[in-house]
């Protein structure tokens, strides 16, 4: 079986085998028990073969068992997907981030996990050092293929590469139109393109917020497309792979199809231009937020 999605992204900087991710991903937050479980299988089954989950999303086994299932119907191989979850700030330490990641193979019970990223820095707790070695541990013990981080600054990622010679194969960031993480607005997409990083972007969509302002409008317009479209091919312009949440197929379809649209440069540096040095969501800047 193969996936619909064109121009995959790799990662070159990871000593074991390189990473491959498709250029478009699925967020699962917020999505939990039944319902949560039937769009993973129904995103599943339209294409979609990375699956952003979480420890602290409290869906691991939701998530893993809507991979189950679609493996079990016969809609996608196991070894096709790309199953990601998170460890929390609260267990970074060595012994505890071990036993974590333990547990979220448990609950996903879909084997090894293909990428288990570092949750936040969280950097006035002193610790990521410590956890991204443990991450390292888990990938050597076979646990998890594949490894990352989430919202580190270049800083962060900078202080990975000296103490341990490893950078992350992923760096999953909060990136939409209103804080594009490049064109002075953030910078840490740039930073993760030059050091052989791939960035996913979380919150693609700005939570729906993204949608409504004049250049994605106008884009849309001009290509028959719908907002969401636009700025999820704006994302694959700029080089970073979106994980879209959606509950519903139709949505699920929709957001995928934006693979077929390529926007002008123009068009894209438009968009970019919306950035605001202010436009985080919830102003979760990394270098002090701490998330347990
Ligand atoms: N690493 C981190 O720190 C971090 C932080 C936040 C999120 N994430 C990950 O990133 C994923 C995506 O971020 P997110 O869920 O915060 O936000 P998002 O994907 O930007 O937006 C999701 C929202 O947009 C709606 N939506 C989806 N497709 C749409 C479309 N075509 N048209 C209009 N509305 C649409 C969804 O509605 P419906 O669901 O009702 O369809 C939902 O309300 C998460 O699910 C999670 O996996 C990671």
């Amino acid at each position: 079986m193969t996936s619909p999605q064109a121009s995959p992204v790799t990662s070159p900087v990871s000593p074991t085998s390189p990473l491959e991710l498709p250029a478009l991903g699925f967020g699962t937050y917020r999505l939990r028990g039944e319902a949560g479980r039937d769009a993973v299988t129904s995103a599943l089954s339209l294409g979609y073969r990375l699956i952003d989950s979480a420890y602290s999303y409290e869906n691991e086994g939701t998530v893993g068992a809507g991979i189950r299932a679609a493996v079990e119907s016969g809609v996608v191989d196991r070894d096709e997907v790309i199953y990601t979850s998170k460890l929390p700030g609260r267990y970074q330490h060595r012994e505890d981030a071990l036993a974590t990641v333990a547990e979220s193979v448990w609950r996903a019970g879909i084997g090894p996990i293909d990428l288990y990223l570092i949750h936040w820095p969280n950097p006035g707790q002193g610790l990521y050092v410590e956890a991204w070695q443990a991450l390292i541990e888990a990938r050597d013990r076979g646990l998890v293929k594949h490894i990352g981080v989430c919202n580190f600054l270049p800083e962060h990622l900078a202080t990975l590469e000296r103490e341990t010679g490893e950078l992350p194969e992923v760096n999953q960031i909060e990136m939409h139109p209103a804080f594009p993480q490049t064109g002075g607005v953030g910078g840490t997409l740039d930073w993760d393109t030059a050091h052989g990083v791939l960035t996913e972007a979380w919150s693609p969509l700005g939570r729906g917020g993204a949608l409504t302002s004049a250049p994605v409008r106008s884009a849309a317009a001009a290509h028959g497309a719908t907002p969401a479209q636009v700025v999820l091919a704006w994302h694959r312009a700029l080089g970073s792979v979106a994980i879209p949440k959606a509950s519903s197929r139709a949505r699920q379809q929709e957001n995928l199809e934006s693979l077929q649209l390529e926007l002008s440069a123009g068009e894209v540096d438009a968009i970019t231009a919306l950035g605001r040095i202010d436009g985080r969501m919830k102003g979760q800047d990394p270098a002090v937020y701490e998330e347990f």
